[in-house]
């Protein structure tokens, strides 16, 4: 997926975002400068610096839409955060470094999920072999006997006496044979489960300790007693948690660990929404956090340092970083000039009106009248829109959104809740299953409350 040209990436930010082709672009040509900066000689590879973007544009126009999209188009690690989250360094709260520990934490995940999976068919024969050894009965300590586990007591009752080698081994491959045909589906065995709640930790978990990169609950998992209970479970859930279990002893976290930070430094993307909310001089609105120290904060990730993660040191030089902003109150020139200089691309997107509500409510593969009618469609309720209507949606969104407050795309989600909420809520119990919506219907349903401004404002 890594090597999507530019013009692929664009359409497939198509797929789900309309217009703001000038955003789509950049972005598209940052993805594939991650790409075509691998492919260059070492020597020069690590002189190529990423250059970082800022999305201005006015709220609901899609910005945080083109990342959430280009997240799942590229292979390289990606997080998308909230700049107003943090807070500076020494004060309560996130500190700016925790991204980069946020980007490398999902990168390992996700690359010890795929390992995992590699694995699964080792661990399912291993798995198997755990889940025999359970139910057959123990009745001999002698070699030949499954290796006992720790906490497995071999319950040597004197009327069982030891079979002969053969015979348990063609009782071990009758059981497997059961066990693959599904007979043994409804039998119990014992297993250990590791006990997973810790409450009283949870509460400690991730706060003051974060700058450390601890994680306290692996901390204390490490050092308090496993927790473990003998529980019943059914034969093929316990088939799965073993195999669970013996997939992750597989993997091989060094590698694991190794490869992700190896990925986060050469491709990983953070995405920071939100940054107009930083910028300005004047003092934040928490008590002494200053935006201009989250900013300052800020300068040394994205320009390139170490960030110590519990999994190693990270260096940030590669990273890209794509920010986005509103930008309503401020501008980019109001963030400090060191901050402004590292974001050199800025692309500005358009705000939206009637013509590209339309093709909002009705191309996106997850647009929002399909979403309405899928929903409604569980219910064996037909709902129709005819074109004139949504023709007419769009002109009240737009009209609406001059009106009060411009909130973009968002005024569709307003709107459409209001203008079906009687279907939404009668359709259980209607049995006219047949239900077009036409313009007049819409006009019915909000043209009084569009033209009473007062009204709108409440209800829009
Ligand atoms: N150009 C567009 N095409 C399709 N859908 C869009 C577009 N712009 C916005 N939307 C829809 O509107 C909603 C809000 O968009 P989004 O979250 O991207 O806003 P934003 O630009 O990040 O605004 P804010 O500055 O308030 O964060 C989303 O549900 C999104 O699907
Ligand atoms: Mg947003």
């Amino acid at each position: 997926m890594n090597e999507l040209k530019p013009s692929e990436i664009v359409q497939e930010l198509d797929k789900y975002i309309i217009g703001q082709n000038a955003a789509k672009r950049s972005v598209a040509i940052a993805l594939r400068n991650r790409w075509r900066r691998q492919q260059v000689d070492e020597e020069l590879r690590d002189e190529i610096a990423p250059k970082n973007i800022i999305l201005i544009g006015p709220t609901g126009v899609g910005k945080t839409e083109i990342a959430r999209r280009l997240s799942k188009l590229t292979d390289s690690p990606f997080t998308k955060v909230e700049a107003s989250k943090f807070t500076e360094v020494g004060y309560v709260g996130r500190d700016v470094e925790s991204m980069i520990r946020d980007l490398v934490e999902l990168t390992v995940t996700l690359l010890k999920s795929r390992e995992q999976e590699n694995v699964q068919e080792k661990a399912g024969k291993l798995a198997e072999e755990r889940l025999l050894d359970l139910l057959l009965p123990k009745t001999t300590k002698q070699a030949t006997a499954p290796p006992l586990r720790p906490g497995e007591d071999s319950l040597l009752s004197p009327e069982l006496l030891p079979p002969p080698e053969e015979e348990s081994s063609s009782t071990r491959e009758k059981l497997r044979e059961m066990l693959h045909k599904g007979k043994l589906d409804n039998r119990f065995v014992d297993l250990d489960v590791a006990d997973k709640s810790m409450p009283m930790v949870e509460v400690f978990s991730n706060v003051g300790m974060e700058e450390m990169g601890i994680n306290f609950k692996d901390m204390l998992g490490g050092l308090m007693p496993k927790n473990s209970k003998k529980k019943k479970i059914k034969v093929p859930e316990a088939l799965d948690m073993l195999t669970q279990e013996e997939a992750q002893s597989l993997v091989d976290m060094d590698r694991v660990v190794k490869t992700a930070i190896e990925k986060v430094e050469q491709s990983g993307i953070v995405f920071l929404d939100e940054i107009d909310k930083i910028a300005g001089k004047e003092g934040g609105h928490g008590p002494d956090v200053s935006r201009e120290g989250v900013q300052r904060d800020l300068l040394p990730i994205v320009e390139g340092s170490t960030v110590s993660t519990k999994y190693g040191p990270v260096r940030t030089d590669h990273i890209l970083f794509i920010a986005s902003g509103a930008f309503h109150m401020v501008k980019p020139a109001d963030l400090i000039p060191e901050l402004q200089g590292r974001f050199p691309i800025r692309v500005e997107l358009s705000s939206l009106g009637k013509d590209e509500f339309v093709r909002i409510l009705t191309e996106p593969k997850n647009a929002l009248l399909l979403q309405y009618i899928a929903l409604l469609r569980t219910e064996g309720v037909n709902l129709v829109f005819e074109d004139s209507s949504v023709a007419e949606i769009a002109h009240i969104a737009e009209d609406v959104n001059t009106n009060t407050e411009n909130i973009g795309a968002r005024r569709l989600h307003t709107l459409m809740e209001k203008l079906l909420e009687d279907i939404l809520f009668d359709a259980s119990d209607m049995t006219e299953k047949d239900v077009v919506i036409t313009s007049d219907h819409v006009k019915d349903k909000l043209k009084d409350i569009k033209d009473d401004e007062d009204l709108s404002r409440y209800i829009l």
